[in-house]
């Protein structure tokens, strides 16, 4: 845990001087880019491809959702604890769920994401990269499609050599916060660690909760790198988007809308709901507190690898001031932080809508 932990200031080190690399080992690619190392140039070949033939011309849909939330299936699985009873751990971010995908898309957590891995591998294999770099530069490319997006880092040259990950070390939506709590914290998070990796539900939906309804968002604004999340995941449940609830599923505010039970819970519980409300009030530091804790969550492994973060796009688009969705009033907004009151939000004018699922990629 505690190499860990020095990893990813370096790391986060690496990344602050990514600004001013040093002249020597600049390179200018065949496509024209150029970057801080010119082991990085067969990345921008990798972004062309995939911008086109993963994400549809660089969309923040489906494919760039289901990408992120690969980086987190991949890298959370690594248990000191488990190290520790003299077991196999896992490796962390290291490629291993698409290199022994028949034995960890068995595991209940993981449902669901083989259609991503397929179509990701290809991809890997013919640019000869490694899983491990793939995944962290799919997950970082799409996340920096959706409007607003955050600036993730990307360091190459990870092992493609992995073992398959232990089951049980990926969070279920039925675990009860202080499970989740313990998981992350084996693998060095704190709570408010948590809450900084669960911004990423602001570009999410569900398919396998409830299959009977894919593509279910968690917040009415799955393209937007935002804080509707955390505005929406504290009003008061009403609905069932589907036939019934299931597993891992409480009830939603909004038509069209799917919450998970853990998100419920971490938005709602004494040692998580302060750090969740206070995403919704200052932008920066949520793009920043993510940026940060995406870069922890992959940096342990290997300590040589290069930094190639300039090939990551630079997000465009512009999102909106958090705001209650229309119909919705302050009165429906079940706070949570003792500490601090909820802030005050302003109601989108007009009826109540249904937020329309996430079209599924191809
Ligand atoms: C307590 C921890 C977490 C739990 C229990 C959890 C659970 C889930 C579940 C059940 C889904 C729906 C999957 C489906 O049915 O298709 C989902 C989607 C998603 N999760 Fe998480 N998650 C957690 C943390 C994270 C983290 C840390 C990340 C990324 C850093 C992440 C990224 C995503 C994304 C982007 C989606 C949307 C996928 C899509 O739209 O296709 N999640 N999560
Ligand atoms: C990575 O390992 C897979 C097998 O798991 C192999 O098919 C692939 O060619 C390897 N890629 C590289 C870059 O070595
Ligand atoms: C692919 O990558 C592996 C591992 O880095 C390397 O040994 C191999 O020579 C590469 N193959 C090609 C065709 O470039
Ligand atoms: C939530 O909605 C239910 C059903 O409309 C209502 O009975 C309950 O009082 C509401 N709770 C809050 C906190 O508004």
């Amino acid at each position: 845990m505690f190499s860990k932990a020095l990893l990813s200031i370096v790391a986060l080190a690496a990344s602050f001087t990514a600004a001013v690399p040093s002249a020597n080992k600049r390179a200018t690619c065949s496509g024209g880019q150029t970057t801080a190392n010119d082991a990085c140039c067969v990345w921008f070949d990798v972004l062309d491809d995939i911008q086109s033939n993963l994400f549809h011309g660089g969309e923040c849909g489906e494919n760039a959702h289901e990408s992120l939330r690969l980086i987190f299936h991949d890298a959370i699985a690594f248990s000191p604890a488990l190290t520790a009873a003299g077991q196999f751990g896992g490796g962390g971010a290291d490629g291993s769920i698409m290199a022994h995908t028949d034995v960890e898309i068995q595991y209940a957590a993981n449902n669901g994401l083989d259609e991503i891995i397929e179509e990701q591998r290809p991809f890997a294999l013919k640019h000869n990269v490694s899983f491990g770099d793939f995944i962290q530069f799919a997950g970082a490319v799409g996340v920096a499609n959706c409007n607003g997006g955050p600036q993730i880092g990307f360091f190459a040259g990870r092992s493609n050599d992995s073992q398959p990950a232990p089951d049980k070390l990926v969070p279920l939506p039925s675990d009860s916060v202080t499970d989740i709590l313990a998981r992350v914290a084996d693998a060095g998070f704190a709570p408010v660690e948590l809450v900084w990796m669960l911004i990423s539900h602001t570009v999410a939906a569900q398919d396998k909760v409830d299959d009977s309804i894919p593509g279910t968002p968690f917040d009415s604004t799955p393209s937007d790198f935002d804080a509707q999340f955390f505005v929406e995941s504290m009003l008061n449940g009403t609905l069932t988007p589907g036939s019934a609830l299931h597993d891992g599923e409480v009830q939603s505010p909004l038509p069209g809308e799917f919450r998970l039970q853990s998100d419920f819970l971490i938005g709602r519980d004494s040692r998580t709901s302060c750090e969740w409300q206070k995403m919704i009030a200052d932008r920066a530091n949520m793009l920043q507190k993510f940026e940060q804790t995406v870069l922890k969550l992959l940096g342990f492994s290997q300590s040589a690898l290069t930094d190639c973060s300039d090939v990551i796009p630079i997000a465009t688009g512009t999102v909106a001031d958090p705001f209650l969705p229309a119909g919705k009033t302050m009165a429906d907004i079940e706070a949570a932080c003792a500490a601090t009151p909820f802030p005050t939000l302003s109601a989108a004018s007009g009826p109540e809508t249904t937020i329309p699922a996430v079209p599924l990629d191809s």
